[in-house]
């Protein structure tokens, strides 16, 4: 497996790939992106794996500088999982000059959720992609559906852009409690960490209510809130929404997605399940 921190040596390395599968991320790698990597290789060859933190996409006071970075060892685990080149570049290799271009995605999709909480998180995340896209110039992009709302934001990049690369999601990999594996979960203590599956547990909630027929969403929503204010979390939403829009549900819709972001303490944990409504008879 090849490290490479500058974009002439990627580049080179790249040159006449046709079939390139890549995986984007910001390090501190676990087995959820170890599971991207194994998906990217059943897609493509040369598997790259990108790990770079992106300033770009943090807003004042969110964890950039806290961001652990722990390239030796994610490099460790991606030779393992069957990558084939790691591109690690410095902020000053992607970001030479100051970054005035950027892409602005659509507010329907940005404008609340996640977008709602994190602003110019998603333009921040469509311009780094987007440069990363350019350079690795991939066949096949891998994205976690652990972050919803950011896969249906690049699949739209790639939809107006017009750009030639097919974008697989990828299912969340879960500890054995059900917590969503997520580089962030490192920064909770030990009796958070045993509270952290409560998000997930209220979204599965909703999610079986849903599916035994309850459509009062609002009050589904509203309980699982309260449940996790009363457990000591500070909420920042939870939704039911259309998974093939994010829009509210409307009566044609098919496919839901319950998302959830709340914090513990210090940390904002986000979680998402997505599932069919049984089709009627
Ligand atoms: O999901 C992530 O880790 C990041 O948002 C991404 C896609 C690598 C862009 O920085």
């Amino acid at each position: 497996m090849q490290v490479l921190h500058t974009v002439a040596e990627l580049r080179a390395a790249l040159a006449g790939q046709t079939g390139t599968a890549f995986v984007p991320t910001m390090g501190n790698l676990h087995a959820g992106h170890v599971s991207l990597v194994e998906l990217a290789r059943q897609h493509g060859q040369p598997v790259v794996a990108s790990i770079f933190v992106n300033p770009l996409q943090f807003g004042a006071g969110e964890d950039f500088e806290r961001y652990p970075r722990t390239l030796d060892a994610d490099c460790a685990r991606l030779a393992t999982a069957g990558c084939d080149i790691v591109f690690a570049p410095a902020v000053s290799e992607l970001y030479p000059v100051p970054q005035s271009f950027t892409v602005q995605p659509a507010a329907s999709l940005t404008q609340d959720l996640d977008g709602a909480f994190r602003p110019g998180h998603f333009s921040g995340v469509a311009t780094v992609v987007l440069k990363l896209f350019n350079l690795v110039q991939p066949r096949v992009a891998v994205f976690g559906k652990k972050d919803y709302q950011q896969l249906l934001v690049i699949r739209e990049l790639v939809r107006q852009f017009n750009l030639p690369i097919e974008i697989v999601a990828g299912d969340t990999l879960r500890e054995a409690d059900g917590l969503a594996m997520s580089s962030r979960n490192g920064y909770l203590d030990t009796s958070e960490r045993i509270q952290a599956t409560l998000l997930q547990r209220e979204l599965a909630a909703i999610r079986a209510a849903v599916l035994s027929g309850e459509r009062d969403f609002e009050t589904l929503t509203t309980t699982a809130c309260r449940h996790l204010k009363m457990a000591g979390w500070r909420v920042d939403y939870v939704e039911l929404r259309d998974a093939e829009n994010l829009q509210v549900p409307t009566p044609v819709s098919q496919q839901l997605v319950v998302l959830g972001a709340a914090w513990l303490g210090k940390t904002r944990l986000i979680d998402n399940l997505d599932f069919a409504l049984p089709t009627r008879a």
